[in-house]
């Protein structure tokens, strides 16, 4: 716990991650749970992934951004994206940050970048994911995503089991016909707000799950916990919900096996795919899930 909270924190340091992300080192660091520094690496292994029968969301790295100019630089290579995917024939929806789109520094300009992005994700066919980031921007996000959805029909909503507010949520988004990716949560947030035992973090998925598997609008179901996926297959089974009625999804990078072994199997198979040269707060989070991965870091370094 001690360990995961250490690589939260730093997650967040402004100076290591500027090193970091300029090292010479970067690229071995981060092969493991990143596609690439840039979007034909991104494009690339979208393709491969397409012809496994694995579906994609891809996600361009960043976060934060300190100017609107910025922001706007964040919407048109999402729109770019966008292109890509659409020119190569792809099926793959983006996923995006509002912080990348500018919601630190004034909400009306990231409503406004976001608007530009699903709308022509409308017109070219295509969906957009909007992450969930740490719990100062649950509301605000959970607003504009339930705005752009009910103005274009082409948005996925991300909930997080770890937060106390999230059977509400789940409510509200069944309600409204909102189609939500759920997750366990990824970022250091106090007690009175989110479970902070894994007993009590897994248990609030599982019961946000079955409501979304019954009631919810083609869910993504985001984990590799395969007690979590095991209880996925049994209720849906139970409830004769069939496999096209929902999608399992999971990191770049974690649990490579189960996703192959599910696309083989007929299940529909979402990768989140980064990529992209503002790596660093993605892949510390990463390391913090399971610090066993600074094993795996150190072995790649120090290899010939
Ligand atoms: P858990 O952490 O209990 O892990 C279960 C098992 O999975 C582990 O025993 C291990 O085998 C494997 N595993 C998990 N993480 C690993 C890692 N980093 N390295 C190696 N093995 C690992 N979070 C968020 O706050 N906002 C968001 O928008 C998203 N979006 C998102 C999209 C997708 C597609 C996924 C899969 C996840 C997210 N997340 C996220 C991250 C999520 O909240 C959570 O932190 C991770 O998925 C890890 O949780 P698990 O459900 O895998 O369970």
């Amino acid at each position: 716990m001690a360990l995961r909270s250490l690589l939260l924190y730093l997650s967040r340091r402004k100076r290591l991650r500027r090193w970091m992300e300029t090292s010479p080192i970067a690229e071995r660091l981060t092969t493991r749970f990143i596609a690439g520094l840039t979007l034909d690496d991104g494009l690339t292994v979208c393709d491969r992934l397409e012809r496994e029968g694995i579906l994609v969301s891809m996600d361009r790295l960043g976060e934060s951004v300190t100017s609107l100019a910025e922001a706007e630089a964040s919407r048109d290579s999402y729109i770019q994206i966008l292109h890509c995917i659409a020119s190569n024939g792809f099926d793959a929806t983006v996923s995006v940050k509002l912080t990348q789109f500018g919601l630190d520094l004034s909400e009306a300009a990231c409503r406004e970048n976001l608007e530009r992005l699903v709308s022509e994700a409308a017109r070219l066919g295509k969906k957009v994911e909007i992450d969930m980031e740490s719990s100062e921007y649950t509301d605000r996000t959970l607003e504009i995503a339930l705005a752009m959805h009910q103005a274009h029909g082409n948005v996925r909503a991300v909930v997080q089991a770890y937060l106390r507010r999230s059977a509400k949520d789940i409510e509200r988004m069944c309600e409204l016909r909102m189609p939500v990716r759920l997750c366990k949560g990824a970022y250091k947030e106090p007690a009175g707000v989110a479970f902070a035992s894994k007993r009590e973090v897994d248990e609030s998925y599982i019961r946000l799950m079955r409501v979304l598997l019954e009631r919810g609008c083609y869910p993504g179901l985001a984990t590799h916990d395969d007690r979590i996926i095991e209880e996925a297959h049994r209720f849906a089974r139970e409830r004769g919900i069939p496999p096209d009625r929902y999608e399992f999804q999971m990191l770049y990078g974690i649990r490579r096996d189960l996703a192959r072994r599910f696309a083989a199997e007929g299940y529909r198979i979402r990768l989140y795919v980064p990529f992209g040269e503002a790596w660093y707060p993605y892949f510390m989070r990463r390391l913090a899930e399971r610090p066993a991965n600074l094993v795996f870091l150190m072995r790649n370094l120090f290899k010939g």
